[in-house]
């Protein structure tokens, strides 16, 4: 793929649905009663991945045009034994909440994803499961797919989560539905809540105080009515493209701004940007909003501490922002970017160096010199959907044009990425 610079952005667009909600929307779907209709689903190659290991345990889910689903659910009991390995592709969220799904069920499973997923550590979600009384094996102590789960009863669990991780958390809750007596998290730092938030909208029994998640057993789960908001990830690459293209006002609507999910606003906004949210509501206990951005003149800060959570995936395009910038921007405290789908500290660095940008890796982050010429480079996208639309971004922002190899894995995340930023050229 080629992409020129730009002079100019203008217009108003959606972004595909939050990827993180429509995973939760098929999952609770399935093990709750009756048909959950799902408006908004992003039809991204990991959200579909979902839907056939659902498909493959008996769960009957239709897809309309226009990103309706409908989830016909089987209960919290009545997932079938799948009759081959449950196939995660490149999805790490499938992979680790289903582990934690499967653990507690009457059946046993194999699960197992591509070459990235075989990379990515499953000891974080093994290992507090079988505290649980899970029966889990797998690779290298248990760490990689394949893994295979011999479903068990479990009990409960006080867990004092080592690393925050949402995937982490949302496994162990829906471990919990399965088990005896109340699930107890404790977080480091607050990851994104969509779980806690489907969950009790699907009637579950989960309370937040503080730091601390309580989860206690329900006897069901009963279908909902699902809206997804745009994703405020896939977002964040016409964010960051409308504050650093000259002449440029993007407006996208109806995107998630759930708080645990909006420090990319929170960090552009320090460095300067002229970023507005009007429209605010909430649909299906999450709030949404519109957010328009205005080219902006931006300047480097620090990021670290507890923003991280609320900003990991967009990490990749901050850094872009970041490179366009004046001064000096130093992101700290992200060493799990380094078990992403790439090792993005690594392809991030890499990748920005090409363009002649003056950029440091570090040991949990990276500093970026920023406001220097970037030029127009060949970018790879290490089959890494974030890095292949980051560096798309870098493009606009270039001298000269920039190839992008490797951006069929867009689709992961945000299938019509391109066709979106051609419609704000013109
Ligand atoms: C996600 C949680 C995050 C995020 C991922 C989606 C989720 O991962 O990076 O893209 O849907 O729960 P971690 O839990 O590993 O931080």
């Amino acid at each position: 793929m080629t992409v020129n610079p730009s002079k100019k952005l203008q217009g108003e667009i959606i972004v595909p649905g939050d990827k993180s909600i429509s995973h939760r929307a098929v999952m609770f779907g399935a093990i709750a009663q009756g048909i959950t209709e799902v408006d908004g689903f992003l039809m991204g190659l990991d959200c579909l991945s979902t839907i056939e290991c659902f498909a493959k345990m008996g769960v009957q889910i239709e897809i309309f045009p226009r990103n309706k689903i409908k989830i016909h659910g089987n209960g919290l009991h009545g997932l079938k034994a799948p009759t081959s390995t449950l196939y995660t592709g490149n999805s790490g969220t499938t992979t680790r909440l289903l582990i934690g799904l499967l653990a507690g069920q009457k059946f046993e499973s194999t699960i197992d994803g591509d070459e990235s997923i075989r990379k990515r550590p499953m000891q974080r979600v093994v290992s507090p499961l079988k505290e649980m009384g899970a029966h889990i094996t797998g690779q290298e102590n248990d760490n990689y797919c394949p893994l295979t789960i011999k479903g068990r009863p479990l009990q409960g669990i006080r867990y004092k989560l080592p690393i925050a991780s949402a995937q982490l958390k949302s496994a162990l809750l829906l471990a919990s539905l399965y088990a005896e007596d109340q699930v107890l998290i404790i977080e480091p730092q607050k990851s994104r809540d969509h779980s806690e938030l489907m969950l009790n909208y699907f009637g579950a029994n989960i309370t937040m105080e503080g730091d601390t998640i309580y989860s206690r057993p329900v006897s069901k789960l009963e279908a909902q009515h699902i809206t997804v908001p745009g994703d405020i990830s896939s977002a964040a690459y016409f964010l960051t493209a409308g504050l650093i293209v000259p002449n440029s006002e993007i407006t996208i609507k109806n995107v998630g701004i759930n708080p645990t999910r909006t420090g990319i606003i929170d960090v552009l906004t320090a460095m300067g940007g002229n970023i507005k949210t009007s429209n605010i509501r909430t649909v299906n206990n999450e709030p949404i909003g519109d957010i328009t951005v205005y080219s902006s003149s931006l300047s480097g800060t620090v990021i670290e501490g507890d923003i991280i959570p609320r900003l990991i995936d967009e990490i990749p395009v901050i850094a872009v922002a970041a490179s366009v910038a004046k001064g000096t921007t130093i992101i700290k405290d992200a060493q799990e970017l380094k078990v992403k789908e790439s090792n993005r500290i690594q392809t991030v660095v890499t990748e920005l160096k090409k363009a002649g940008v003056d950029i440091t890796e570090t040991e949990d982050g990276m500093i970026i010199h920023g406001g220097k010429n970037i030029h127009g480079a060949a970018f790879e996208s290490y089959g890494d959907h974030r890095i292949a639309m980051a560096m798309s971004i870098t493009a606009l922002a270039a001298d000269s044009p920039s190839t992008i190899h490797g951006t069929e894995a867009v689709d992961i995340s945000f299938p019509g990425f391109f066709e979106v930023l051609k419609g704000l050229q013109q």
